[in-house]
Order: C-alpha cells, then sequence, then structure tokens
C-alpha cells in the first residue's frame, strides 16, 4: 500500500524535471539564436550599437525659432525638426502624406504665421494635447522673442485660443489644415503666403 502511495509523487517529480530541462533547453536555443542574429547583422566589426532611444523631451529657446521660409513648406505649413534632420525628414514626409492617428516626431516645430508656433514635447508634457506646446512669439530682425507659451493662455492674432481649435484635428495630430474640423481662419492661403514671406527675421 505504502508504495501505491509513493507512486504518483515520483511520477510528479519526474515529470516537473523533464519540464524543468524542456524550459532550459528553450532558454539556451533562444539566446543563442539571438547571439547568431547579433553576429550576422554586425558583420564583423566588434560592438553592437543599439538603435538611439528617442529624445525625452524638447524644451524650444527663443534662439530655436528663426526666419521660416528657410524651412521647408508643405501646403501652408512651414515645419521643421530641431532635433536631427533625420527627424525633420520624418516631419515633412507625415505632412506631405497625413496618416490618421499618427504623430510627429519631438522636436517638431510647426508654422502658419512667424508670430504662432507649435512645438512638439516629450511624451509627459502633455499627453491629452498630443504633447504639443503653444507660443505667441515676437519677432523682429533682431530674432525672436516667446510672449506666451503652454497651452490654455495661448490666444492667436484674432484672439482665440490655440487649442481650442486645434484640438478639433486630435486625429491629425491637431494639425488643422482644410476640413479637419477647425474652425477657420478668417485668412486666405494669398495672405498666409505673404505673412510668411514678410517674416522680418529673414533678412529680406
Ligand atoms: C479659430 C481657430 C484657430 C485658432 C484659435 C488657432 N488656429 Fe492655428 N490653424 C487653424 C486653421 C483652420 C489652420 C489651417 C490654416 C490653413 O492652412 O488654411 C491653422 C493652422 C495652424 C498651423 C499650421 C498647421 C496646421 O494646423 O494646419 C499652426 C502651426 C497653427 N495653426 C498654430 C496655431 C497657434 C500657435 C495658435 C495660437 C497662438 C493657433 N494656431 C490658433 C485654426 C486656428
Amino acid at each position: 500500500m505504502a508504495e501505491v502511495t509513493a507512486m504518483p509523487e515520483r511520477i510528479d517529480r519526474g515529470r516537473r524535471g523533464t519540464y524543468g530541462a524542456f524550459a532550459l533547453a528553450v532558454v539556451v536555443a533562444l539566446s543563442s539564436a539571438s547571439w547568431l542574429g547579433c553576429g550576422s547583422s554586425d558583420s564583423g566589426s566588434g560592438s553592437v550599437e543599439p538603435p538611439p532611444a528617442p529624445p525625452a523631451d524638447f524644451e524650444a529657446t527663443a534662439a530655436d525659432f528663426d526666419c521660416i521660409l528657410s524651412w521647408p513648406r508643405v501646403r501652408n505649413i512651414r515645419i521643421t525638426n530641431k532635433l536631427s534632420a533625420d527627424a525633420e525628414a520624418e516631419a515633412v514626409a507625415l505632412a506631405q502624406n497625413p496618416e490618421r492617428g499618427k504623430q510627429f516626431p519631438v522636436g517638431t516645430i510647426v508654422q502658419l504665421f512667424p508670430g504662432e508656433a507649435m512645438v512638439k514635447r516629450g511624451p509627459d508634457y502633455d499627453p491629452d494635447n498630443n504633447n504639443w506646446e503653444y507660443f505667441e512669439l515676437r519677432t523682429s530682425a533682431a530674432g525672436t522673442e516667446i510672449n506666451v507659451r503652454g497651452r490654455d493662455d495661448v490666444i492667436n492674432m484674432f484672439g482665440a485660443q490655440c487649442f481650442g481649435c486645434h484640438v478639433a484635428a486630435r486625429d491629425f495630430d491637431f494639425l488643422c489644415e482644410k476640413n479637419r474640423g477647425c474652425i477657420g481662419l478668417p485668412v486666405t492661403d494669398e495672405v498666409i503666403t505673404a505673412l510668411q514671406n514678410g517674416d522680418p527675421r529673414c533678412g529680406g
């Protein structure tokens, strides 16, 4: 009787042992596979650099705002990225081919008029607003001064809150352009172009 009751225990222990060995084999197989993977993509140059981590935040200073005519233009938008040329290329590509739900990279600055800007901050800045910081700027031949920055207190040249309009275009990362639900601005495309061309920081 005693032997019979002992049996299941032995079998049970035996199973656990088998499972443990199997798990170990899986771990070894996985780690050697990733080891091989690294080696083959490295083409023998020594240590493998991990891809750079995305920037945590970008807090613009007045010096980051310059002549908007020197930035790429996509339709009415002037757009740049102050962190890298790659990030600027990514931002321009997204502006050219807008994708619902896709966000601009951290460090992107977007302007319609010289005196107003949206700057993409890091992921913890203001998630409900896709981490945009709004700016009211004073521009002159001497450069840029920041008048107001933030969200709720920033109003445009017509006295309305930036966020209040731009939130309607949430699906397109808050860029209004045409037909994304934002209240329209009382200016024609010709006036927008004229205001951009009149940017006093462009030395013309
Ligand atoms: C009355 C609503 C309204 C308010 C207020 C407003 N905007 Fe806009 N904004 C628009 C519309 C509409 C466009 C698209 C203009 C176009 O291309 O015809 C636009 C365009 C822009 C653009 C170019 C990218 C885009 O969204 O198309 C930027 C940058 C911008 N606004 C920043 C601001 C800032 C900064 C403020 C506050 C200082 C502000 N806006 C206030 C409606 C508004």
